[in-house]
């Protein structure tokens, strides 16, 4: 569903309400989002779960693949949390690539209703046939063994998005809001669409700035248009402060030189 800048880019219960037709299954849920950083505090899911009672016939997937990635005050909250009569028609998806840095470990774990997780496993077994069990005796210890581990990396990762976020606000024509969490920042480009490139690229949109940003000074970002929601780009911070800082120069340079 479409969002924009000023609502945080998230779903409002009135747009969720407009959205939602007979037809209706799923509504997929991400927060943190991927590509946005947006989170929904526990009263936003209140007011969509209100929505989601009056509609019996809509399934809820809540991806919470970032729940560990929030800064600041904060507080992750989740849908099978707030609404107890929505239990039954909520799947909560989650895994160890993020909270965990384990992403090459290909471990991800569901919680729902048990009719539905019996149909979840059937489709998995005959397509997958099975998570590694290496991988999932790494993913249990994961979950089960110390857990300090993910306050030292939301401190740092938090460290990461305020760099990014206030050198990106330095840059000439963008603008970039502060996520609540995950590891990518979203800045608007709307002001640089309609320019021209040092080289004399002309921006019509922002898939040609981000094309242009790669070609001109090597920082690859991905184009808001590519998630649905320009003229935005979408930045991950999920790398060293050594390279956000060459990342954000190159930016801010390519952004000086438009015309
Ligand atoms: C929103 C969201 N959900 C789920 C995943 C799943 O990650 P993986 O396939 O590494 O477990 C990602 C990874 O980028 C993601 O951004």
């Amino acid at each position: 569903m479409p969002t924009c800048l000023s609502d945080g880019f998230k779903v409002t219960a009135a747009a969720l309400e407009a959205a939602i037709t007979p037809r209706t299954k799923w509504l997929i849920l991400n927060s943190p989002s991927n590509p946005t950083g947006a989170a929904y505090s526990g009263d936003e899911l209140k007011a969509l779960s209100e929505v989601l009672v009056r509609h019996p016939h809509v399934w809820t997937l809540s991806d919470d693949i970032y729940e560990h990635l929030t800064y600041g005050n904060f507080v992750f909250t989740t849908m099978a949390q707030v609404e107890p009569a929505l239990r039954d028609r909520v799947l909560t998806v989650n895994g160890v690539s993020k909270s965990y840095a384990m992403t090459g470990w290909r471990i991800g774990y569901a919680g729902g209703p048990e009719r539905l997780i019996k149909e979840l496993e059937k489709l998995q077994s005959q397509q997958t046939s099975g998570a590694c069990s290496i991988a999932q005796w790494a993913a249990v210890e994961a979950l089960n063994g110390p857990q300090d581990y993910i306050a030292k990396s939301r401190s740092v990762f938090k460290e990461r998005r305020d760099l990014v976020v206030s050198l990106l606000n330095e840059a000439d024509h963008l603008k970039c809001p502060v996520p609540d969490g995950a590891f990518y920042v979203y800045p608007s480009c709307a002001d640089a669409i309609g320019r021209s490139t040092r080289s004399g690229k002309f921006l019509r949109n922002d898939e040609d700035f981000a094309a242009a940003l790669l070609e001109e000074e090597g920082a690859a970002v991905v184009h808001g248009a590519a998630f649905g929601q320009g003229p935005n780009f979408r930045l991950s911070y999920a790398t060293s402060t050594e390279v956000l800082l060459d990342a954000c120069a190159r930016i801010q340079r390519f952004c000086s030189g438009l015309k």
